[in-house]
């Protein structure tokens, strides 16, 4: 089941949720933000979950740690929202979801162009080279005695830099930027939530291997990284992600296991 309330669709909706475990799309021409959407409609996504909230033009998209997400049209804009008790997953495993997100965009990322060095940042940015190419921000909402892990996800597809502010344009890249032509957003779509799913079972069946997977993908891992958490600013060797996720950065005095935090620098 899938639900458009637009004039021409540009996604393919029936095609989503032939070819995925989706079984209902919420789907807006255009939306403040799809996470947004996602936790003002929880209940009624939460009935028909996995469900997605999609967008081709988000004008208020959010990132982490409250940080506006910027995006211009032709970029690929969603949110995927699933019932906790549905993912086969104990709540401590829970905080690794939001890298096992960053593997599966890499993962479909990679499916489409299979040549293109897509790395990870800790927790789950893809960059190309030192460029984001994909923001994800998950979150957790309660309603009515259920839990909901939304899953946002914004990647840089058919939009270019050229139109993003500068701060932004000059860390950032697009895959038409990239390749020069546009690429299909329904078949990315497909292959993210296909991947998205293959990723989660994983951290039942295979935790070390997605964390190993996690450490060799990510930029991070032998650099000097400025961490940001609320007021405390951390500066340190980054000596990869612990089994519980946190990035663990070595500073002269001591070793700082990270949850979360921005990452402001790294050399
Ligand atoms: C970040 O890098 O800080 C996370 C960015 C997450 C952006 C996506 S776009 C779809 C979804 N809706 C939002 O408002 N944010 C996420």
């Amino acid at each position: 089941m899938a639900k458009a309330r637009s004039l021409q669709c540009t996604f393919d909706l029936e095609r989503i949720v032939a070819d995925t475990d989706v079984r209902y799309i919420e789907y807006h021409d255009t939306l403040k933000s799809t996470n947004t959407t996602a936790v003002e409609l929880l209940g009624p996504l939460l009935d028909n979950a996995p469900a997605v909230v999609l967008t081709p033009k988000q004008t208020a998209g959010r990132g982490r740690k409250g940080n506006p997400w910027w995006s211009s049209g032709g970029a690929l804009t969603f949110s995927w929202v699933v019932d906790a008790a549905d993912l086969p997953l104990t709540s401590e495993r829970r905080p690794l979801i939001s890298l096992a997100a960053g593997l599966a965009v890499r993962d479909a990322l990679l499916d489409m162009l299979p040549n293109c060095p897509f790395v990870l940042k800790w927790p789950n940015d893809v960059l190309i080279g030192d460029r984001k190419v994909c923001g994800i921000l998950v979150e957790q909402h309660a309603v009515a005695q259920r839990q909901a892990v939304i899953i946002g996800i914004g990647v840089n597809v058919n939009n270019s830099l050229c139109d993003a502010p500068m701060e932004i344009a000059q860390r950032a890249t697009s895959l038409f930027d990239l390749e020069g032509h546009s690429f299909d957003l329904t078949s990315l779509l497909i292959l993210i939530l296909q991947r998205l799913r293959l990723r989660i079972n994983q951290l039942t069946t295979q935790p070390r291997l997605a964390l190993a997977e996690t450490n060799g993908h990510n930029v991070l891992t032998g650099r000097i990284v400025t961490l940001q958490i609320g007021d405390t600013t951390i500066t340190g060797l980054c000596v990869g992600i612990d089994d519980e996720g946190q990035l663990v950065l070595q500073t002269e005095q001591q070793v700082h296991r990270c949850a979360s935090g921005i990452v402001v620098q790294w050399n």
